[in-house]
């Protein structure tokens, strides 16, 4: 019956044994829990929300998944037995569909059990993604409308879509079965995790960036949580047509990028630091060397001339590890023009400073900040860190030469995702840098439905780089920066 991809000699499991492997027994999803309505209310504050976002799936529907994820458990198994395993990686997607569809076909006839032909077709595309790929995760990775996907344990898989969290109604069978696919993805990547090393930084073979955390560090069940990898970079273009920014700022931006300022985008997590990094990277000139240094690789950069590195975390021998650091003193041997680091975040940063102040200028890197002050901070406390003993006034004077401007991202409580500030550093004044907001997002209100309404404007200060521009053949108008007042 089974012909190449039938494991030579593997016979069909007996249905007693494959009933014998106590699927029905695992818990079943917890069921959401309804609120009751509140009464009235007299109170001045804004009500609360009453329930996280949610989906509940319908109960027939529920049932249905229940059911059908009893008989995949058991097909899996019964699969994995009967398939030759190393020539599924020869397989086409229709061939080994094919395949699945017999021996389940076969299994679902000994058991008794009758499938409509949608409910068939979902069976084999399920089992189809536990054979080859992520289990439940993948229907989410081919979504292309999912930037996150973020997994609570077995049975709450959050999604982000526009900057906004939903739960789905898809669940893992149980923690084995999380656990199984968390194993598949570290094992690709030559990692595991365990209960001593229970946790993980690894990229998917489609590029997106994963992390997990398994019990008993995680308390409720293993976490996952997966950036997705975008084909389709957001360009310059995209996020002014998104008003992640304005035509002004997007023309300042494109002056700094090519009169080589050196950037810091500030932001807090998934505010599109990476995003607009890769944005301004547009804006560097083809003829240009430029080395990007990051954990995870995700920048995509549209130059000829690129040559990318990624960190490394030890072995399971605890050898072999190779830091941003490593790698930032290694790209200054390697003749760059620019160099960027996806992000700063421990003792790199004094290398990328000094990149900075020794003729890589032009050098861009993210860091986790809340304002440009902050993120000012933010450096001093690395180089703190990183056990470079130095006084204030010099760690200071040291990051006020190297740092043209920080640019500030943030994801606002609309989801939205906008630029919300470009901040220059002008220098120092006794101790203190000093500091210029060139750009800004006027908040003015919030609509109905929560929509946040601003706009942005220039601050009116005329920019410190105005006569750099100029030399550099960027003569901006002066229009752009006069400040606008929009209510
Ligand atoms: N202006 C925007 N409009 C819509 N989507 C955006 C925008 N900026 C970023 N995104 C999307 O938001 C997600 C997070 O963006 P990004 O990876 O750049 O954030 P980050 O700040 O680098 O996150 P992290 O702190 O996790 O590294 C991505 O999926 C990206 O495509
Ligand atoms: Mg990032």
């Amino acid at each position: 019956m089974f012909s190449r991809y039938k494991k030579p000699g593997a016979a069909t499991p007996a249905p007693g044994a494959m009933r014998a492997n106590g699927a029905s027994a695992q818990p079943a999803p917890k069921p959401v829990v309804a609120v009751a309505p509140e009464p009235e209310s007299t109170s001045m504050r804004r009500p609360l929300p009453k329930v996280a976002a949610q989906t509940a799936p319908q109960d027939k529907e529920r049932k249905r998944r229940e059911r059908l994820g009893d008989i995949k458990l058991e097909l899996h198994r019964a699969l994995l037995d009967n398939l030759n395993l190393a020539a599924l990686d020869t397989a086409t997607e229709q061939d080994l569909k094919g395949e699945i569809g017999a021996i389940s076909a076969e299994l679902l006839e000994e058991q008794g059990i009758v499938l409509n032909r949608e409910e068939r077709i979902q069976l084999i595309q399920e089992l189809y993604d536990e054979v080859k790929g992520l289990g439940p995760l993948e229907t989410l990775l081919k979504d292309d409308s999912v930037n996150d996907i973020l997994v609570n344990g077995p049975h709450r898989i959050f999604v982000e879509r526009g900057g906004k969290l939903t739960l789905t109604d898809i669940t893992f069978k149980d923690e084995k079965h999380l656990l199984r696919i968390i194993d598949k993805i570290v094992s690709a990547v030559g990692r595991r995790v365990d209960e001593s090393n229970p946790y993980c930084d690894a990229r998917l073979a489609d590029g997106s960036r994963f992390n997990c955390m398994v019990p008993p560090v995680a308390v409720d069940g293993s976490l996952v949580s997966i950036r997705k990898f975008k084909k389709d970079k957001l360009g310059i273009d995209d996020l002014v047509r998104f008003g992640a920014f304005s035509e002004e700022m997007a023309a300042y931006l494109q002056a700094a990028v090519s009169t080589r300022l050196n950037i810091i985008v500030s932001g807090g997590t998934g505010s599109g630091k990476t995003t607009t990094l890769n944005a301004l990277s547009s804006f560097i000139d083809n003829a240009e060397r430029v080395l990007t240094i990051e954990d995870t690789a995700e920048l995509q950069l549209q130059q000829v001339h690129v040559g990318r590195m990624e960190s490394r975390p030890a072995n399971v021998e605890g050898k072999g590890a190779v830091t941003q650091r490593d790698c930032l003193r290694n790209a200054l041997r390697m003749r760059p023009d620019r160099i960027i680091v996806g992000e700063t975040r421990g003792e790199e940063v004094i290398d990328m400073l000094q990149a900075m102040n020794t003729g890589h200028d032009g050098s861009m890197t993210t860091i986790h900040a809340n304002s440009a002050r902050d993120g000012v901070s933010r450096l001093e406390n690395m180089i703190a860190m990183a056990g470079i003993e130095m006084p204030m006034k010099a760690m200071r004077s040291q990051i006020s030469s190297a740092v043209n401007l920080i640019v500030q991202a943030s994801r606002l409580q609309d989801g939205s995702r906008r630029m919300t500030s470009i901040t220059e550093i002008t220098g120092m004044e006794g101790d203190v840098i000093s500091m210029q907001e060139v750009f800004k997002f006027q908040r003015v209100g919030l609509t109905p439905e929560n929509k946040i309404i601003g706009h942005f404007t220039a601050t009116g200060v005329r920019s410190h780089y105005s006569e750099r521009f100029r030399l550099w053949g960027y003569d901006l108008p002066p229009e752009i920066f006069e400040p606008k007042d929009v209510r």
